[in-house]
């Protein structure tokens, strides 16, 4: 599937954003824990959560989808993940926690995902076998086996899948573990709160350090899958891009506060309570010097669209790419095609802004190629991007949504 991006039209308008697939990836994870029903509303259809609802119900899960709200419920059959779906994406390594703690057992052909850098399950390991699981791995698979005791633990790194490994685990652990170092993203905090619905002990929701008692049962319950901070910094980038003046409306603008702290010198961003506008008269003049870091610092997800923005900018802006060491090599290289002069030193990638030109250009992974949408938009012509499979990974029609704002994109199957 490709698109054919006719750029240079200003974006205008309101828009809403969807559920976060990474919070919906968590959450359906640890729906394992529990065999009540687990309903979760404003659940994105993309092609990750599609694949992950699979997943589950290839392991025994039974499902129910009525528009944007899933109903999970129901033991597993078996503890053996598929290989065909779980190595279609990252976030099958989510039940791993879950269903060791809840079956004592699981073999996980090794996850998926986008290609953006080695992508190590080392912390999620070693934090297992802290709370006492037996856990082996291999080129293509992680077998855990026995069940969780509390524990305390220090994550070498604060990983968000292995906190949220961790966090399902220990919900389901005999005695109390503190976990330090834990990921703060939005995403994890929505997973502590719908534990504790769920009947979980946690205290410290929100923060990097976590006191968890276990029980040994958890109950269903119902939980809003929370709106798509990378969704919504997308449709900020792409109004930035074609100096556009629109409103992301349903989303939480302090989730956002990093991204936004980079434009605001820039451009009219207002914050209302769920909602945030961007108005872009001019160019910016270079974002200056932007380092990726865990939440609540700047994103990684974020770093592909600022590479976008920094490139049609009137200025110079520095980006580091501290998580994943394969992000910003791609996309330069397919901006580049376009005209954007992007000099790559290690992980730091000296952009100086100018105007782009069509080109047709191919994602590699799901925010590369969202970057590269950007991109094209802001160039005067036709552009092709191809790859757009990558992108459905974990955007709802982003095509017809832009086009809503006032972009012209045809869809190529
Ligand atoms: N890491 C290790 N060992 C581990 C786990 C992680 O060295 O055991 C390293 C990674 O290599 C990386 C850093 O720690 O350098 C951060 O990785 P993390 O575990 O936090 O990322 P993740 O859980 O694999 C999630 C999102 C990603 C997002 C990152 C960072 C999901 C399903 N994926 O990945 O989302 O970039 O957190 O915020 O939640 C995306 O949506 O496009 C995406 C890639």
């Amino acid at each position: 599937m490709e698109y054919i991006v006719d750029g240079g039209r200003r974006l205008h308008g309101e828009i809403e954003v969807y559920g976060a697939k990474n919070c919906a990836l968590a959450l359906l994870g640890a729906t394992v824990l529990t065999k009540d029903a687990v309903t979760l509303k404003n659940c994105p259809e993309i092609a990750d959560v599609e694949n992950m609802l699979a997943l589950l119900v290839s392991m025994g899960k039974k499902i129910v989808r009525e528009n944007d709200t899933v109903t999970v419920w129901g033991e597993l059959t078996t503890i053996c993940a598929p290989r065909n779906i779980a190595t279609l994406l990252r976030g099958s390594a989510l039940v791993l926690g879950s269903t060791v703690a809840k079956y004592g057992k699981i073999a996980l052909p090794l996850p998926g995902g986008c290609a953006i850098g080695a992508r190590p399950m080392d912390i999620h390991i070693d934090g297992l076998r802290a709370l006492g699981v037996e856990t082996m791995i291999d080129d293509e698979m992680v077998s855990c086996c026995g069940s969780p005791e509390g524990t305390n633990y220090k994550l070498r790194f604060a990983s968000v899948g292995a906190t949220e490994n961790m966090l399902c685990a220990c919900a389901l652990a005999k005695g109390t573990s503190r976990l330090y170092n834990c990921a703060t993203e939005p995403e994890v905090v929505a997973l502590e709160q719908m534990l504790v619905q769920m009947g979980a002990t946690i205290y410290g929701v929100g923060g990097s350090d976590l006191t968890i008692v276990g029980t040994d049962e958890l109950h269903g319950t119902e939980f809003d899958i929370i709106p798509d901070r990378i969704v919504t910094a997308t449709y900020l980038s792409a109004t930035v891009a074609t100096l556009g003046d629109v409103t992301v409306t349903k989303c939480i603008p302090q989730h956002l506060d990093a991204f936004l702290s980079v434009l605001s010198p820039h451009f009219c961003v207002k914050k209302y309570d769920d909602a945030v506008k961007l108005n872009a008269m001019r160019p910016a003049s270079g974002y200056g010097d932007v380092s990726t870091a865990p939440y609540p610092g700047f994103p990684t997800d974020m770093q592909s669209l600022l590479l976008s923005l920094a490139c049609v900018a009137e200025g110079t802006t520095h980006i580091e790419e501290k998580l994943f060491e394969n992000r910003l090599m791609h996309n330069a290289t397919e901006l580049s095609r376009m005209g954007a002069d992007i000099a790559i030193s290690g992980n730091i990638a000296t952009v100086k802004g100018r105007k782009l030109h069509p080109a047709v250009v191919t994602a590699k992974d799901l925010r590369g190629g969202a970057g590269l949408v950007i991109a094209t938009l802001s160039a005067n012509g036709k552009s092709t991007v191809k790859g757009v499979e990558h992108i459905n990974r974990g955007y709802s029609d982003l095509a017809q949504n832009l086009c809503k704002l006032g972009a012209k994109i045809t869809v190529v199957d």
